[in-house]
């Protein structure tokens, strides 16, 4: 396909210096733009009896592609005709700003920290960045992270952009590596997690599932990440499974564990 570097690497800055690769955008006709089309219907699917007004992405360690993840699904969910704000809440590795190319002077971080009649949301939020697509940068690093994305002033933050949007969806560290995750987590009505073909350990999955279970998250289910589909595939892809486990059964015949 060209758009992704083969190689698996762990840990790499990648998207911090350049952004996550938007193939839904530059390629919606593409296989890997078809899969995130069936991530989005399983995960309008688990919103059937549970309505899904703010949705996360985490996964167990860096670099497992939440942020590719998050972007691509949020895209496909504006394509098929939801306004979605797309929030960077990723405070330690943010890349939203690069993705979409867009200042990060201010972000999420400056709402949390101003008083709210100091912050103008129009400054803030990048509206219709592609149509239906809104998107907020995480704003300026602070040194407190798990205790503003654990706040007050962030659960009010979110009440107040669902009523303004059909979703909201947030890119979060990894679940494993830092604590805000596990406390937003909480407040989300589903989370997905992501899991990197290759990379993540079944401990990892194992563990991160744990730790959202106490902070009693909705766990909608995984997206299996830079799945191989053989030889003659399209070289990675992604899948969706159901359910509070992890279903490496998913994996199609032929690919490696
Ligand atoms: N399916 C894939 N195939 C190939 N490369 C991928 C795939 N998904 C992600 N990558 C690459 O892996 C790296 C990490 O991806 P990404 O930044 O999306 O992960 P992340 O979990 O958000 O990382 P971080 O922990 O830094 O937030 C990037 O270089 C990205 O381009
Ligand atoms: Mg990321």
């Amino acid at each position: 396909m060209g758009l992704f570097n083969r190689r698996k690497k762990r840990g790499t800055d990648e998207t911090m210096q350049y952004g996550a690769k938007l193939i839904t955008v530059a390629k919606p006709q593409n296989p890997v733009s078809e899969q995130f089309r069936t991530v989005k219907t399983n995960i309008d699917f688990t919103s059937v009896d549970h309505q899904i007004k703010a949705l996360a992405f985490t996964s167990a360690n860096i670099s497992e592609g939440k942020s590719t993840v998050t972007v691509n699904t949020a895209v496909t969910m504006a394509q098929a005709g939801k306004k979605v704000l797309l929030i960077d809440a990723d405070l330690h590795r943010p890349t939203l700003h690069q993705t979409f190319d867009i200042p990060n002077r201010v972000g999420l971080t400056t709402i949390l920290t101003s008083h709210s009649n100091e912050v103008d949301m129009a400054d803030i939020v990048k509206e219709d960045i592609i149509p239906n697509l809104s998107v907020m940068p995480a704003g300026p690093i602070p040194p407190n992270p798990a205790q503003l994305l654990g706040s007050n002033r962030m659960r009010a933050f979110l009440n107040m952009v669902k009523e303004h949007y059909d979703l909201v969806v947030l890119d979060l560290a990894p679940i494993l590596e830092v604590s805000d995750t596990q406390i937003l987590a909480g407040e989300m009505d589903g989370v997905v997690l992501v899991v990197r073909q290759g990379i993540t350990q079944k401990a990892g999955v194992e563990r991160a599932l744990e730790m959202l279970k106490l902070t009693k998250t909705h766990v909608l289910g995984y997206v299996m990440n830079d799945v191989r589909t053989g030889p003659d595939g399209y070289g990675y892809g992604y899948g969706y499974g159901y359910g509070y486990g992890y279903g490496y059964g998913q994996q199609k015949d032929g690919e490696s564990k």
